[in-house]
């Protein structure tokens, strides 16, 4: 792996790319392609979930040639740690109806999947005509609710990532590809 100087990103140290910038990039474009296609006619209604998933969205739907609209929510789960407490609240809520609405939600990653289960009944309680997901990446070994993935960027192991939109403690979502980040003694994060 690709090892990164210290000081030369967000102040970090040992952190390795894992996903690099190119094949994301390479990615989000098929997924635009792919998202054109299936909605082909529709006018489409993004949520994007704030925070982590802006920097996808953002390069997402600069790939999907349809008429849409973007809104965003925020919805927490996680404190500064790398462990779900399986409790979600929304911290921020939609600006605009989506009722009658076909939504796709852009989510950065599905780990536990209890942030996007509460997040689809806090939309479907809405009427929105359709709702779908779209996550960047995808950790199926940690998947403790069923919450189906229409649309997933990667299918990775069950590893901390950090990066395009991804934080630890709130850092490192700058980074422009996705990476890990080893402890001291040389451990990657999970
Ligand atoms: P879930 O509810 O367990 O599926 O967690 C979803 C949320 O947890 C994501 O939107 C992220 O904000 C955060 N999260 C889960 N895994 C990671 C990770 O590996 N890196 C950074 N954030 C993560
Ligand atoms: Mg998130």
């Amino acid at each position: 792996m690709e090892r990164i100087e210290a000081s030369t990103l967000s102040g970090a140290k040992n952190i390795e790319v894992y996903i690099p910038r190119e094949k994301i990039l390479a990615k989000v474009s098929e997924l635009g392609r792919q998202i054109t296609l299936d909605y082909a006619g529709k006018d489409l209604f993004v949520i994007a979930v704030l925070r982590g998933a802006i920097f996808f969205a953002c390069d997402l739907v600069r790939h999907i040639d349809l008429p849409l609209v973007l809104d965003f929510v925020q919805i927490t789960s996680y404190g500064d740690g790398t462990e779900s407490n399986g409790r979600a609240k929304i911290t921020r809520e939609l600006d605009l109806s989506i009722k009658d609405k076909d939504v796709l939600v852009v989510e950065d990653i599905a780990d536990t999947r209890h942030t996007l289960f509460n997040l689809l009944s806090f939309l479907n309680s809405k009427f929105p005509r359709s709702v779908k997901i779209c996550s960047l990446l995808n950790k199926e070994s940690r998947k403790e609710r069923e919450v189906p993935l229409d649309y997933v960027g990667f299918d990775i192991e069950n590893k901390f990532v950090i990066g395009y939109g991804l934080d630890y403690a709130q850092r490192y979502r700058n980074l422009p590809f996705v990476g890990v980040l080893r402890t001291d003694d040389g451990e990657i994060m999970k």
